[in-house]
Parts: C-alpha cells; structure tokens; sequence
C-alpha cells in the first residue's frame, strides 16, 4: 500500500516490518537496522544475496559514535559538507550493528538522507534504518513511490510517498577503510569534485570485479529486461529507427529522440531522469534500447557507470 502517514510507517518499523521509503537519491526498502530478523527479511524480499551489505540510514550525526569505532578526520569534514544528502561513509563498525546488515564485514555505510518524510520517520523512531535501493537485486533503482508498488509491493507493507527523487542515482560511496586514505568506491549523486575541493585528490575503486566490495561495482548491475546498446558518440543515435529502437538522448539533436534526458545537457537534470527513462524503455514496444554515453562532468561519470553496468 502506498501512503504519507509517517506514523504507520514508523508503526510497522518497530514492528521489524519493511517499509518503502522516499530518499533524494533512489527510494529505499527499509528495516530497523538494530533488528537481525528484520534486516534479514530485506535480503529475502530483494532476492539479494547475503554477501552484499546494507547502508545505514540515520537523522541525527550523534548516531556516529553509537554505530562506529572511528569517525576520521576527513570523513568528518565531509559528512559536515554534505549531510544530509547523497552521500555515504564506510566507517568501522561497532558491535551494535549486526553482522547481517554488514554482510560480515567489519565497515559499515552509513548516510544521513536529505528527503523531508524520511527525516521526520527516522525522527520518530528510535533505531536507524538499514534500505538498500528498493528493487529486486539487479534491476534498475525505484525513483518513484509507484515503481516501489510495481516491484515489490506483494512482499512489503506500506511505501510512504515522498513524490519522485530529486537526485535520481544512488549516493556516492567513500570509503575509509584506510583512515588516511579515502577511496571513492561508487560514483553517485554527489559530484566528485565537490569532494575533492574539500578535501583534495581522493583515489576510486570502483572496478568491475566478481567478489566486489561494493556490490554496486558488479558488471551486470541496474539492469533493464531489454537489451541496452550503448554508444560513444550522440551522432551514431542516427543509424537507429526510432521504430524498432528505444532512442534516449541529450542535447537538441537534429533526430527524433524516443527520450530527451536533458535538452540543456545538464547532468543533474539527467541523472534524475534517468532510471524513469530506462523504466519506460522496457515498457515501450521498440525491442532494444539505444542510448548514448552522457559527458563525464557533473553527475555524468555516476550516469555513464549506471549505463555501462546496465548494459554488461
Ligand atoms: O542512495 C543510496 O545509497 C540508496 C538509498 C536508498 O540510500 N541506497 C542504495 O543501497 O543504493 P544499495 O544497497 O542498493 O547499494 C549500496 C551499496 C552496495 O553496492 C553495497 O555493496 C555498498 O553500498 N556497501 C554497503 N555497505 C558497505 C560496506 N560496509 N563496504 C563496502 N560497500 C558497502
Ligand atoms: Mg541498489
């Protein structure tokens, strides 16, 4: 069921129960983080495998010295910069966390969302929130209350419905396993360089591997049902008959785009647009879907990752 009532939300929560939940980045399936039962019933409702761990979601930075060991320096500059907002911090993880939310690993994630409903739920209850993207393992993340419904609304209570995310791609992830050393391990709704002007030259670790870190990293990730061809190049969009394939573009090109993502190229813009578009896609009656690489500034190294991994 779809709804705005917080305290129902927070109701079923403390029940252990799951709630959908809006967040400025991608709506989020949600648990009482504290609560092993129902962390683990996440993992059941997302088909998701227990290797790949769960962000923490909390409203209050006083949480920190509750959930880690050690909150460094830098990590502290950014979580003052960017919190709330779309960013999350892998920090070393106290024993209050369990095992299951961690996926046995000793650091956790942790993120302090911007969205008005979910400050005011998480204000309201009294332990933090474990939410994965909510969508089944693999599939494109929910941006609206609707795709939450659509997907998962069979195995889940109540979705509280905060209208579509303003951001539109999951948070970016710094890690500090290394204390003194941040590395970047997904690209996401914060702009790197916003990061690296606060806190200067921050390595990534964001490749593709099979027994990945973050899970995010694996090569087929944010799929769509259909085929997805991507191109380097919005000239080559032209060999494509917009009647056999799902066009999505930028710019003012001169060729009927199936979707424009952004006429003003702006990678804000596309990035919130962007899982709507690949949802629509797979809708459409065209058999494959052709889009093309987005400039790497801005968002567009979070929105070229989502592509290239939707298309593996
Ligand atoms: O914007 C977001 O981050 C959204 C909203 C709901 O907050 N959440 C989200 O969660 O994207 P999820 O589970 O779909 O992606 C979280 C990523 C996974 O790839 C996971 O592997 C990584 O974060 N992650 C979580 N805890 C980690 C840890 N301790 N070490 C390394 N990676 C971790
Ligand atoms: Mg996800």
């Amino acid at each position: 069921m779809i709804g705005t009532d917080v305290s129902v939300a927070a109701s079923l929560l403390e029940q252990g129960k799951l709630v959908g939940i809006p967040t400025e980045t991608v709506y989020g399936l949600g648990a009482n983080a504290l609560d092993p039962e129902a962390v683990l019933s996440i993992f059941k409702a997302k088909n998701r495998p227990s290797f790949d761990p769960l962000i923490v979601h909390i409203s209050d930075v006083e949480w920190i010295s509750e959930l880690t060991t050690s909150f460094p320096e830098k990590a502290q500059l950014l979580a003052k910069a960017f919190w709330p907002g779309p960013l999350t911090l892998i920090l070393p993880k106290s024993n209050r966390i369990p095992d299951v939310v961690t996926s046995g690993l000793p650091f956790v994630g942790i993120r302090m969302p911007r969205h008005p409903l979910t400050q005011k739920l998480l204000s309201e209850i009294d332990f933090p929130l474990a939410a994965p993207s909510a969508n089944p393992f693999s599939y494109v993340s929910p941006t609206t209350a609707q795709h939450v419904e659509d997907q998962l609304g069979d195995r889940i209570n109540y979705v509280l419905d905060g209208g579509p995310c303003k951001v539109g791609i999951e948070s970016t992830i710094v890690s500090f396993e290394i204390p003194t050393e941040p590395r970047i391990l997904r690209f996401g709704g914060l702009d790197p360089q916003r990061i690296e002007d606060l806190i200067g030259p921050i390595k990534e670790d964001v490749s593709n591997n099979s027994n990945p870190t973050a899970p995010g990293q694996l090569d087929k990730h944010y799929a769509t049902k259909k085929s997805i061809l991507l191109l380097d190049s919005l000239d080559e969009l032209r060999q494509y008959d917009p009647r056999s394939y799902y066009i999505i573009g930028y710019g003012k090109p001169d060729i009927p785009l199936s979707y424009n993502l952004s006429e003003k190229t702006d990678s804000n813009e596309m990035a919130s647009k962007l899982f709507s578009a690949l949802r629509l896609a797979d809708q459409a009656s065209q058999q494959t879907i052709v889009v093309c690489r987005v400039p790497d500034t801005g968002l567009g190294r979070a929105i070229n990752d989502r592509l290239q991994r939707a298309q593996a």
